[in-house]
This record gives C-alpha cells, sequence and structure tokens, in this order.
C-alpha cells in the first residue's frame, strides 16, 4: 500500500493575466488536500486498475475509461514516467477535502497526489518538476492553454511568482496573511472563462491589454510588499485586481457581492481567486474582524467558508 497527498492553492493576484504572459501570484493552502491510497485490489485481473473516489458514485476501471477521463490521464501518464506496469490488480482511493471546480486547484492536487501515490508504490522517487508536468498535461486535456500555475504551486507547495515559459519564483511570504475563502455557489469550467476572455480579447486587443498591463503591475507590488513583509497595502492591490477582473467579465453578481460584503464589514481587500463566473473569492482580514467577515461573507450568500493562515 501506498499514500500521497498535494495541497489546494490559492490564486492571489494574476489570473487570466498570466494567460497572455503577466505575473501571477500563487500560494498552496496545505490545510486543504487531496489524498491518495493504492492497494492491491482484491478483484479484476492482473495490471487492471480500479478508481474510486466519494465524488463520483460508482467506481470506475482504468481501461474502460475514456482517454479524456482526467483521473484515466494521470495514471496512464504516470505509469509511463514511472515504467511501471502493475502484475497485480490496484486499487486506487481518492479522498479530496478540495471543493471540485471551485478555483482552488482540486484537480490539479488530485493529480499530484496520484502521481506520487503511484510513484511510492513503485518505491521511485517523483521530483517537483516531474509531477508538475505531469499534472500540466492532464490540465492540457481540458483547457487548451493552461498557463501551469495552479500544477507549479502544488507540486512544489510552496508560493510562488510565475511567468508562464519564463519564470518560476518559488519565495518564502515574510509576512502572516489571514484569509477567508467564500464559496459563491456557481460552477463554470476554466476553459469556458478563458475562452470567454479569448473572445472579448480578440474583439478589443487593445483595451485587454491594458487590463493585463494593470493586473501584472498590481501582482508586481504585492510580490514585493509579499517578501518584504510590508502587506499594509496589499488588501488594496487585491480589491483593485478583483475590479480589474470584473472589467475582464469573470466576476458575477454572487462573487461581487460577497467582495462588496468582506469589504464593507472590514476586510483589507478582497477578490475572486482562480478563473472566476462562479467559484471562491478571498478576503484578507485582520484576526480582530475575522468573525465579523465570516457573518457577513454568510449573510451575502457565502457558502464553504475556509479560513486559513499562510506565511509567520
Ligand atoms: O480556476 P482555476 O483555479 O483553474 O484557475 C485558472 C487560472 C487562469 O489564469 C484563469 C487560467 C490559467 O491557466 O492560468
Amino acid at each position: 500500500m501506498s499514500e500521497a497527498d498535494a495541497s489546494a492553492k490559492l490564486i492571489l493576484f494574476g489570473e487570466h493575466a498570466v494567460v497572455y504572459g503577466r505575473p501571477a501570484l500563487a500560494i498552496p493552502l496545505p490545510t486543504l488536500r487531496a489524498h491518495v491510497w493504492i492497494r492491491v485490489n482484491d478483484r479484476g485481473e492482473a495490471g487492471h486498475i480500479e478508481i474510486e473516489s466519494e465524488h463520483f458514485g460508482a467506481s470506475k476501471w482504468l481501461h474502460e475509461s475514456s482517454p479524456d477521463d482526467p483521473l484515466a490521464a494521470i495514471v496512464k501518464l504516470s505509469l509511463d514516467e514511472l515504467h511501471l506496469t502493475p502484475s497485480e490488480p490496484l486499487l486506487i482511493t481518492i479522498h479530496s477535502d478540495i471543493p471540485v471546480g471551485a478555483g482552488l486547484g482540486s484537480g490539479a492536487s488530485v493529480s499530484i497526489a496520484i502521481a506520487r501515490a503511484l510513484a511510492r508504490f513503485a518505491g521511485a522517487d517523483l521530483t517537483p518538476e516531474t509531477a508538475s508536468r505531469l499534472a500540466f498535461a492532464v490540465e492540457r486535456i481540458h483547457h487548451g492553454s493552461p498557463s501551469g500555475i495552479d500544477n507549479t504551486v502544488i507540486a512544489f507547495e510552496q508560493p510562488v511568482y510565475y511567468i508562464r515559459d519564463r519564470v518560476l519564483q518559488p519565495f518564502t511570504l515574510n509576512s502572516r496573511l489571514h484569509l477567508i475563502l467564500a464559496d459563491s455557489g456557481a460552477r463554470t469550467q476554466t476553459s469556458m472563462a478563458v475562452a470567454g476572455v479569448r473572445s472579448r480579447y480578440q474583439t478589443d486587443p487593445q483595451t485587454y491589454e491594458g487590463y493585463f498591463d494593470q493586473i501584472g503591475q498590481l501582482t508586481d507590488q504585492a510580490y514585493a510588499l509579499l517578501q518584504s513583509g510590508d502587506d499594509e497595502p496589499l488588501g488594496g492591490l487585491m480589491t483593485r485586481n478583483h475590479a480589474l477582473l470584473r472589467s475582464l467579465g469573470v466576476s458575477s453578481p454572487e462573487l461581487d457581492a460577497l467582495v462588496d460584503a468582506a469589504i464593507q464589514a472590514g476586510a483589507q481587500g478582497a477578490k475572486l481567486s482562480g478563473a472566476g463566473m462562479g467559484g471562491y473569492m478571498a478576503a484578507l482580514v485582520t484576526d480582530a474582524l475575522a468573525g465579523h467577515i465570516r457573518r457577513a461573507l454568510e449573510q451575502a450568500g457565502g457558502s464553504g467558508l475556509l479560513e486559513v493562515e499562510v506565511g509567520k
């Protein structure tokens, strides 16, 4: 038997603009994880692999799954990478605490936990680079041009400053961030949100380049603050990033209501996180006001509240 896990992630700055070559900042959320166990199955033929998760009712068998199925894809890619041909039937069990499709990296986290568990099963080492590359290949199946930030931050499990194909800079948070995350309820696939931005960009590239530039500048300012430990102005940058995401057309009335409610209740700043058009938002809060902001988010329709403290 082998066991592995992987964290969730939060994009603090720069989603969407990162697809167009601007920088983004993301942090792992170590207390929110996907777990995977691999054991020899007591049913099935030699080499057949069964995958079970509470997220889908019946289990599925790898040899019956479509190659487009993300779970089947990560298992196949990992087996190839590890040169592993199981001689017995295997059972892969997935349990994830990460809300699915909500912008917190559930897909990449499950992929990386599976790749790590298979590597352990094979007695092999899997570097963060390899885990990231395998998860990226799966992301590409569903979303033609992923920037790669999700798989990167989760595989390295460290805050990263990221520019697609150019910069992958893990860094240390020199401040402590107290965040409250709230689910807006709606779900939109990342590929849809990215495609929407793409088509609006194509009709007005100049305006959109301007938005991306402004988001990139906020991200750079935030990166400097996070390294220096002077995080006071960080919240304001988050709220400005949210306004620009709204201009890109990836917010929603529900997300805007949550961001407004958090700020009204005293949050230092707030923004949607991830692809948007639903999913989670994040508010940067002080310890003293956290309870008050939680209640305000719930009253504004937020659900699945998560409270995380990261950094020092
Ligand atoms: O919703 P998520 O967590 O998959 O984040 C997507 C982030 C985007 O910048 C919108 C897309 C990408 O590939 O970086």
